[in-house]
């Protein structure tokens, strides 16, 4: 049976942990479509050239699949987990959150249950990063693009009571802050890059201090339509491990919202200082890991070739850390 061969499968896996393998087809159970929003399953091998793969969201499998991924944001409030009585023993549970602690509730209800973490702190079995700098093969020169306002910052969710309210609210004493989003000048995703682009500093300022919690705000949004990004978050060490110490500014590097704004203010008379800000683009482009099917993919690709995965007793106890 289906069931029998899966168990051989996976012993293969444990047994002959230290060989490259391409065994069989791995049966992967997403428990929840991850925020409700369905992605195509068949993609794993055409488009991210990972063969071996099975996903599927159809729930009768439970019994006899190889990994169930468990999109954390999904069960949080419904506690709707698979049963465990009926676990198969050879299966893996992976707990999959790109959240920040400040909306991750209910971590205690996934005790003792995870086999593989799937988040984008570097030390997860299967790490998910926010975006990255890829090496470029040929030096190239980067275009500034032309650049004729100060500082931006779009945000939908405000988060009263965050670092990052109460640093807005000082900063803006002493700089022309241009804030778009929800509440304040709408943006379009077409006029995106025309407005941003136009910024020479981009506020990255990210919800709460989190190991490695360095997002889309930062790779996207200043990386990615060329600004500065002014980050606020992780501290400087932790950006460091993931980009050149002189492609951003920290406000920790500064010992008041007063004294970054006049850094700031300084920096865009100083032509040659500013570029300085884009030096590393000459050996990296900045890439965004976008695609909810990408993320499965990987987890199935980890799965192929965990050599083993770390025991987590309590999920609450490693993410809070
Ligand atoms: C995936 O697994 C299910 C359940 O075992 C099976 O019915 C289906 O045919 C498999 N799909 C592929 C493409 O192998
Ligand atoms: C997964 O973790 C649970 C809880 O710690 C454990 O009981 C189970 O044996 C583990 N399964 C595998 C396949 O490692």
């Amino acid at each position: 049976s289906a069931v029998s061969i899966r168990h051989q499968s996976y012993n293969q896996l444990a047994l002959h942990s230290n060989q490259s393998r391409e065994i069989g087809e791995l049966l992967i159970l997403i428990w929840t479509w991850p925020f409700g929003e369905p992605f195509p399953l068949n993609t794993c091998l055409s488009v991210y050239g990972i063969s071996g793969c099975n996903l599927t969201t159809d729930r009768s499998v439970y019994n006899h699949a190889d990994a169930v991924i468990i999109h954390h944001y999904d069960v949080m409030r419904s506690k709707h987990l698979p049963p465990k009585e009926s676990r198969p023993h050879y299966q893996r549970w992976i707990w999959f959150n790109i959240e920040p602690p400040i909306v991750t509730e209910n971590l205690n209800m996934l005790d003792n249950l995870m086999n593989m973490t799937m988040t984008y702190r570097h030390d997860s079995d299967i790490v998910i990063p926010y975006g990255y700098l890829k090496p470029i093969n040929t030096p190239q020169t980067f275009m500034i693009p032309t650049k004729t306002k100060l500082v931006a910052w779009v945000v939908s969710m405000w988060y009263p009571g965050t670092r990052r309210a109460a640093y807005y609210e000082d900063l803006k004493k002493y700089i022309q802050i241009d804030v778009y989003g929800k509440h304040h000048t709408p943006l379009g995703w077409e006029d995106f890059y025309s407005t941003i682009s136009q910024y020479k500093f981009y506020l990255a300022f990210e919800n709460c201090n989190h190991k490695d919690y360095i997002t889309e705000k930062l790779w996207g949004n200043a990386f990615g339509m060329g600004a500065v990004p002014v980050v606020l978050g992780a501290p400087r060490e932790n950006y460091e491990r993931y980009m050149p110490s002189d492609s951003f500014i920290h406000v920790d590097d500064f010992s008041s919202p007063k004294e970054l704004a006049e850094f700031l203010i300084n920096l865009d008379k100083d032509d040659l200082r500013y570029k300085q800000y884009f030096n590393w683009r000459s050996q990296y482009a900045p890439v965004r890991e976008v695609g909810w099917d990408r993320h499965y993919c990987k987890a199935c690709r980890a799965l192929h070739q965990a050599q083993g995965y770390q025991v987590i007793p309590s999920i609450a106890k490693w993410f809070l850390s």
